[in-house]
């Protein structure tokens, strides 16, 4: 049993709270929102996703895992500390630090013995060092301290099985004694530990979502040959995926990539190469190229409408992934603006995320049932590949429906069957048309 605390109880922050306290160490959860402490205190989860409230009312009922505002409390008798706090782009795609260099800064003021601080959010090549310097900086008076490098690679909707069972941990320092404590942390998880230096670390972190995000960004541009070709990019994912080499996640071709992550990330990561005059031609073509899938995609719907001028279109998910609540980046927000745009009325169905959606997004009506979405609208999107919208009752909606246009973003249907039914179907990369 180990006395952990993590700052910042986001979609990272909570997880890992959460996760670590469920391996038997005591956690303090630290977070500047009050509000969000105190609904915590009272059983009420920040975010959605699956299975976490759970976890943390098990772990709060055993006197594992309690939520604070106070640095105080949470780093007395503590030997390591998580920062989780968000690293969102900055204005010229650069990560902002602001969250970092606060927590860094309390810590520094607050902490009283030895303390393992870990940087768990994503950070640029080189923060590591410089988060020491603030913690030096900062302290009233010199306390020894490490700081240790520990990318997170969770995956939002997974989260819990991801921390649990991850592919690998990284951890980079130059306190080789700081870095096998917190390995010992992780061993309970039995996955592979790296243990390299402070701004390795921090450069697989981003190399890995940068690699992610162009892996997903090729598959969308070899669909769209798919399509032009007359080849079906499910069936051609799935040949590729056995080759080893290759694999086969991170190949469903769809709407593009969003998230709080990715965009972000691969944007920081130029930045980074850029500053340092090095030209991220790969980085900067698979950016532009997500972003211009947005208005492709716009522009298919256009083609099966004729025009998108007073036509009503009704989106299924809004969420940039299923499993959560999370629209940061969601392809969801440009899709249905672009279609505000071009004189269309919008509806939206999601099964977690409309509330979210709706404060983003007030131009566009949210509705409680994808049926009642169907009922006289000009077309359908799939957006987000919710379960539950694998096997509606497609006949259904398609009497429901002024004109049975279906667009679907993310390959859910089988084309074939969707066109026997009478819609007029377009997929992504679906260019086999079974003839
Ligand atoms: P989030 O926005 O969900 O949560 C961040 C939390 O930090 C918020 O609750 C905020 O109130 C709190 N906070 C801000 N300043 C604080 C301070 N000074 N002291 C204490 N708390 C403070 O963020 P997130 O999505 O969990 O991401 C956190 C980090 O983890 C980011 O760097 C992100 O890139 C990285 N990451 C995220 C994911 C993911 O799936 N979301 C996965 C891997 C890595
Ligand atoms: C991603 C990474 O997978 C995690 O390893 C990483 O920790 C995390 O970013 C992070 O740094 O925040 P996440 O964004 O939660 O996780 O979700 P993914 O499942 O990777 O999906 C990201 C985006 O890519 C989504 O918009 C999704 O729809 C899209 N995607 C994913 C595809 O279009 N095709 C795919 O085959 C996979």
């Amino acid at each position: 049993m180990k006395q952990i605390c993590v700052v910042g109880i986001g979609y990272v922050g909570l997880v890992t709270a959460a996760c670590f306290a469920d391996l038997g160490n005591r956690v303090i959860a630290l977070d500047v929102n009050e509000k969000r402490i105190e609904n915590l205190n009272k059983g009420i989860m920040p975010i959605y996703e699956p299975g976490l409230e759970e976890l943390v009312g098990r772990n709060v009922s055993a006197h594992r895992l309690t939520f604070t505002t106070s640095y105080a409390e949470a780093l007395k008798d503590t030997e390591f500390a998580f920062i989780a706090v968000a690293t969102p782009s900055g204005a010229n795609g650069e990560a902002d630090l602001q969250y970092v260099a606060a927590a860094a800064k309390t810590i520094a003021q607050t902490m009283s013995a030895h303390l393992i601080i870990i940087n768990k959010s994503t950070v640029p090549v080189g923060t590591g060092d410089w988060v020491a310097d603030i913690i030096k900086n900062n302290q009233p008076k010199p306390i020894p301290f490490a700081v240790v490098s520990c990318p997170e690679f969770l995956r939002e909707g997974t989260a819990i099985g991801d921390f649990n069972q991850p592919h690998r941990t990284v951890l980079g320092s130059f306190d080789r004694d700081a870095a096998e404590k917190v390995a010992q942390l992780h061993l309970p998880l039995r996955s592979p530990i790296i243990i390299t230096d402070l701004r390795t670390a921090e450069m697989i972190k981003y190399a890995s979502n940068a690699f992610l995000a162009t892996k997903i960004s090729f598959i969308n541009e070899i669909a769209d040959i798919c399509e032009a070709l007359g080849a079906d990019v499910k069936e051609v994912a799935v040949g590729m995926g056995y080759d080893k080499r290759i694999g086969s996640a991170m190949l469903d071709a769809g709407l593009g990539w969003g998230g709080s992550c990715f965009p972000k990330d691969v944007k920081a990561l130029a930045f980074m190469a850029e500053e340092k005059l090095v030209e991220p031609r790969i980085l900067n073509t698979v950016t532009h190229a997500n972003y211009d899938r947005r208005r492709t995609v716009v522009k298919r719907i256009e083609q099966m409408l004729g025009t998108l001028q007073g036509k009503t279109i009704g989106l299924l998910g809004m969420a940039f992934k299923p499993n959560t609540d999370d629209m940061r980046e969601a392809p969801s927000i440009d899709i249905a603006q672009m279609l505000v745009d071009g004189g269309a009325t919008v509806r939206a169905y999601d099964p977690v995320a409309a509330e979210n959606a709706h404060g983003i997004l007030p131009a566009i009506t949210m509705v409680d049932d994808p049926y009642d979405m169907a009922k006289d609208s000009d077309a359908l999107v799939v957006i987000t590949e919710w379960n539950e919208f694998k096997q509606l009752d497609l006949e259904r909606i398609r009497n429901l429906m002024k004109t049975p246009i279906l667009f679907d973003g993310r390959n859910v249907y089988d084309p074939a069957e969707v066109r026997s039914l009478g819609f007029s179907y377009r997929g992504v990369g679906r260019g086999f048309d079974g003839k």
